[in-house]
């Protein structure tokens, strides 16, 4: 699917879908952490039937899966959003609507299944609120606050396609050119724009759309603000973006619902730990509060792996995006039920018959994670250490 997405989309589109920041030091780091984990399958158990099936949030789910949030998902293909939230209701997956997002909440909502709004912090703090009742309104399920972008990652590829403008360069437009499928198709809806980012950004045009939702963030956005939103929310919140447990300790403190620790996919802070490496220090961090992940996920094997470290769930960014590129809602389906159908498989082949009973035994060793971590984690009955192995 990755291919036909390379082959579909011209360049510049390619860049946005699976750049990292920086030197792409934490894009590759996500991957090699993830490759550094072995499963340890236990045998003679009876795997006859399996169960993907898991409650998070109170929230029924086929799989322990979500679509992460993508802004701009429409320059892949226009109407993007829509598609994924009826792929994922499909399969009875949640969706998180990006705030970067080009269908309306109401109309993505209206596809039914789970969906959650995506928010980030703004300097109007009002605009957040207003953004927090509608998508409540149009029937969300709750809200994901993102809190890794107070300015945005470092990008070298738009330095590629764009000049300092924002224009596309001469050699931009003419590979996009050579991609008329996507060329036909985004001319006939034009470019995308942002009706739920929470600003008011009625009659401006698409480049003066994008200037003000940047300037929009707010990077002076604090534990404080928080807390104020937490109050504001009645409904689910959970914070994304986090991998200090010092930071998930404190939003934990604060009432936030679950966190999701990710890294943007490897898209804001070059450098930074892989999400798989922090998990273990932040689960202890968490306490009851419970933990998803991203960043990386490519099959079933990478998402057994997250669930054996201990975290409730994992997302998905580029991965639909693929089958979003490749073939429209059926090709978002079709990815998924990939991951899905893989997962199944794996939790036979490790002698799990229920996902939400995959837990460390069925990891090696130092589970491709931080020593230290895994071994203050350790296994209940083994006091605090970690049993030789699995740990
Ligand atoms: C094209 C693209 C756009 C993204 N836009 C957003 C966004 O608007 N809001 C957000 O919180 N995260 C955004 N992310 C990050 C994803 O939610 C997620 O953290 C990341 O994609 C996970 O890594 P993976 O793509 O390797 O699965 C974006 C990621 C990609 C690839």
């Amino acid at each position: 699917m990755r291919a036909l997405a390379h082959r579909r989309l011209p360049r510049f589109v390619v860049d946005y879908l699976e750049g990292g920041a920086g030197r792409g030091l934490t894009l590759a780091r996500n991957r090699a952490a993830l490759d550094a984990i072995a499963l340890v399958p236990r045998t003679l158990r009876d795997v006859s039937e399996v169960s993907l099936a898991t409650r998070l949030f109170g929230l029924a789910m086929a799989a322990p899966l979500m679509i992460a949030p993508t802004g701009v998902a429409g320059l892949l293909r226009p109407g993007a959003d829509v598609m994924l939230a009826r792929a994922a209701a499909r399969l009875g997956l949640p969706f998180v609507l990006s705030a970067a997002s080009n269908v309306p909440v109401e109309d993505v909502a209206a596809q039914g299944g789970l969906v959650w709004m995506q928010v980030y912090p703004l300097r109007d703090r009002e605009a957040t609120r207003r953004l927090v009742a509608r998508a409540t309104k149009a029937g969300c399920v709750g809200i994901v606050l993102t809190v890794d972008t107070p300015v945005a990652g470092v990008r070298h590829w738009e330095a590629r396609h764009f000049t300092p403008a924002g224009r596309p360069r001469l050699r931009t437009r003419l590979d996009a050119l050579r991609h008329p499928a996507w060329l036909m198709a985004t001319l006939r809806h034009g470019p995308p724009r942002f009706p739920n980012i929470g600003l008011d950004v009625t009659g401006l045009d698409e480049r003066a759309e994008r200037k003000a939702i940047n300037e929009g963030k707010d990077p002076a956005f604090t534990f404080d603000d928080l807390a104020i939103l937490r109050d504001a929310c009645a409904g689910r919140l959970v914070v994304k973006g986090l991998a200090a447990p010092e930071d998930v300790e404190r939003i934990a403190a604060l009432g936030a619902d679950g966190a999701i620790i990710s890294n943007h996919g490897g898209r804001q802070l070059d450098g930074m730990v892989s999400t798989v490496e922090a998990l273990p220090a932040c689960l202890q961090a968490a306490g009851a509060m419970p933990l998803m992940l991203d960043g990386g996920i490519r099959d079933g094997v990478d998402v057994a792996k997250v669930l054996a470290l201990g975290a409730k769930a994992v997302l998905v960014g580029r991965v639909p995006l693929y089958g979003l590129a490749a073939a429209g809602e059926d090709g978002v389906a079709h990815a998924l039920s990939l991951l899905t159908k893989e997962l199944d498989r794996v939790l036979a082949l490790v002698g799990c018959r229920d996902v939400t009973g995959l837990d460390r035994r069925v990891l090696s060793g130092r589970c491709g994670s931080d020593r230290d971590s895994c071994l203050r984690l350790g296994r209940p009955g083994t006091g605090g250490r970690a049993a030789s192995a699995p740990c």
